[in-house]
């Protein structure tokens, strides 16, 4: 089991934009985070992930980078940064930067001069191609729609962005970048950051050839083909070795990677305690079941079942257990909210949220709260296309606009899928602007505020908040919710998620009801012959000892056998 820190820490993942704003200028900043971390504190954080901080011209939320060295302006100062680590460290908290590698900003100078001549000694650092025929150099599709190679005027070459257009893709077959990312990385550990989360880390050597033929359309593609499409693995496992390599001995850093659409025992070559591994990758299979494919194509949703979601968290719990560790999260700044998608926002909102918040908890792995999650926030409202302000969504609603599609349609599944729907302002207190700014907020605020907001929750002991809190102590203390092997019970079971942890002597059993129904618990014979205490629960307690019982609406209850 090889105990960590990491493996043992909570993660929290702040969105700086929409945190807290300190200045007023109605964008989130570090002195905001800084004001923040007593409450962080309060609900048991121990990671604070900040989504990237450095300069850009923020064209799609600071991940498109224009100085790695720099702080963004609308975020304050280097002080400002250096005073936030030091403030956190002094509350034993650690800080884990988001670092972003895969593309840079149009806007980097190793870009500008890229781009200036096919002579220049930057070309090689990003990844150029000629047109083939009239045409892109091939039919891959990008994440944000439209195809992944833009052409330059200037040269006559595209280059290639997987995500916006904005966002040109380093060339990491060149050793120069690949050194150049390294020092980037070192600079910030040099600093006394405690660890890094690699955004699309799986990404940053695509398939060989570009070829059609072999790869077909990522837009056409199912999801997990379009990702696998764009990562080559041997090529990334030894970048990531190297990484880990360039600073392994000498500091004690955690790691995370993003491989979105990887199978987990893809990822076993690169993870694990060992110097030169990455230490955990984010599981996103469950996060992905919603959606058929990339690029516009994903605008499609698709329904899914509880089964769906046993069967992906299932496969992660079960392929990483001893071999490599689990980021796990129900919530980002890339998904609307977790209650809106596997909860309920009506009448079992907080129900709900303490549900998904007792799987996130209990799950082997180190578990990643968004911002908000722990007050079961909702979301905003998007009534035009002017509510929105993410880029691919914008993207979105352009292409449906140009192929016909009514507005109403259009806009009716923006709101459903957009990025938007996460970033909304963290709600802190019933105050006009959520307690999140005193200027106007850079996106809209839910209008929810005033029922939803850090303030009450906090001084509600039977709030979401506390809920997690308690979950938060449980966990820390107990070796089973930590290091415990994972098995899951009834997997045909269409309402209810229920597995088992087990350490040495000790189990516990996780039953939660998925769904708003009233599903009889079968207890597995074996598990229920032996006495069983309830430890928490989101309802007052029920018959604990028989055998079979009818669950109430999102119910959620952690037994320990004896
Ligand atoms: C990551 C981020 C996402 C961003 C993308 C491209 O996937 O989570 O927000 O759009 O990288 O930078």
């Amino acid at each position: 089991m090889n105990p960590k820190w990491w493996k043992e820490s909570v993660v929290y993942e702040i969105y700086i934009k929409s945190f807290m704003d300190a200045n007023g200028d109605g964008v989130g900043d570090l002195a905001g985070v800084l004001s923040k971390l007593d409450y962080l504190q309060e609900l048991g954080i121990d990671v604070l992930w900040l989504t990237p901080v450095f300069d850009s011209p923020d064209h799609e939320g600071g991940y498109d980078i224009r100085d790695y060295r720099k702080i963004m302006d609308k975020f304050g100062t280097m002080d400002d940064f250096d005073r936030l680590l030091e403030e956190a460290h002094g509350r034993s908290m650690k800080i884990m930067l988001e670092m972003p590698l895969n593309h840079t900003s149009n806007e980097h100078p190793w870009f500008e001069q890229s781009r200036s001549s096919k002579q220049s000694d930057k070309r090689n650092y990003y990844i150029w191609r000629e047109g083939r025929g009239s045409g892109f150099p091939n039919n891959w599709g990008s994440y944000f729609g439209g195809s992944v190679w833009e052409f330059d005027a200037d040269t006559e070459e595209y280059y290639m962005h997987l995500y916006s257009h904005r966002q040109p893709n380093l060339n990491w077959q060149n050793e120069q970048v690949r050194e150049e990312a390294y020092q980037i990385v070192k600079w910030w550990a040099d600093k006394g950051v405690d660890g890094f989360h690699f955004n699309s880390i799986a990404h940053v050597v695509k398939t060989e050839g570009h070829d059609d033929e072999e790869t077909g359309n990522s837009q056409h593609l199912p999801v997990e083909r379009a990702y696998q499409m764009f990562s080559s693995l041997d090529k990334v496992n030894g970048i990531v070795k190297r990484l880990h390599d360039e600073l392994g001995a000498d500091y004690d850093i955690v790691a995370i990677g993003e491989a979105a659409g990887l199978d987990p025992s893809q990822t076993l070559d690169s993870i694990g305690d060992e110097p030169g591994q990455a230490n955990m990758v984010l599981n996103s299979d469950h996060m992905l079941l919603s959606h058929a494919s990339q690029g516009i194509a994903r605008w499609t949703t698709q329904s899914w079942t509880l089964l769906d979601i046993k069967n992906a968290i299932s496969h992660w719990q079960t392929v990483l257990h001893d071999q490599g560790w689990n980021a796990n999260y129900l919530a980002d700044h890339d998904q609307p909210r977790s209650v809106c998608r596997f909860g309920h926002t009506g009448e079992y909102r907080e129900l709900s949220a303490k549900m998904l918040a007792t799987l996130l908890m209990t799950l082997e792995g180190t578990p990643s709260i968004y911002q908000g999650e722990e007050l079961g926030m909702v979301g905003g409202v998007f009534r035009t296309a002017a509510d929105f302000r993410d880029e691919e969504t914008l993207n979105f609603l352009d292409h449906a606009r140009k192929s016909g599609m009514v507005e109403e349609e259009a806009l009716k599944i923006a709101r459903r899928n957009t990025r938007d729907a996460g970033r909304t302002p963290m709600q802190w207190a019933s105050s006009p602007g959520a307690g999140f700014t005193t200027g106007e907020p850079w996106i809209g605020v839910a209008p929810d505020y005033e029922a939803i907001n850090a303030a009450s929750a906090v001084a509600d002991p039977n709030s979401v908040f506390h809920y997690y809190k308690k979950l938060i102590e449980l966990r820390k203390v107990s070796r089973t919710l930590l290091y415990g092997e994972y098995r899951l019970l009834l997997p045909l079971d269409k309402d209810i998620y229920a597995y088992t942890r087990t350490f040495e002597d000790e189990t516990l059993m996780i039953v939660l009801n998925f769904f708003g129904g009233t599903p009889t618990f079968h207890c597995p014979e074996r598990l229920c012959e032996r006495p069983r205490e309830l430890i928490l629960s989101n309802y007052e307690p029920g018959e604990v000892q028989a055998h079979t019982f009818e669950m109430r609406p999102y119910e959620a209850a952690v037994y320990r056998l004896g």
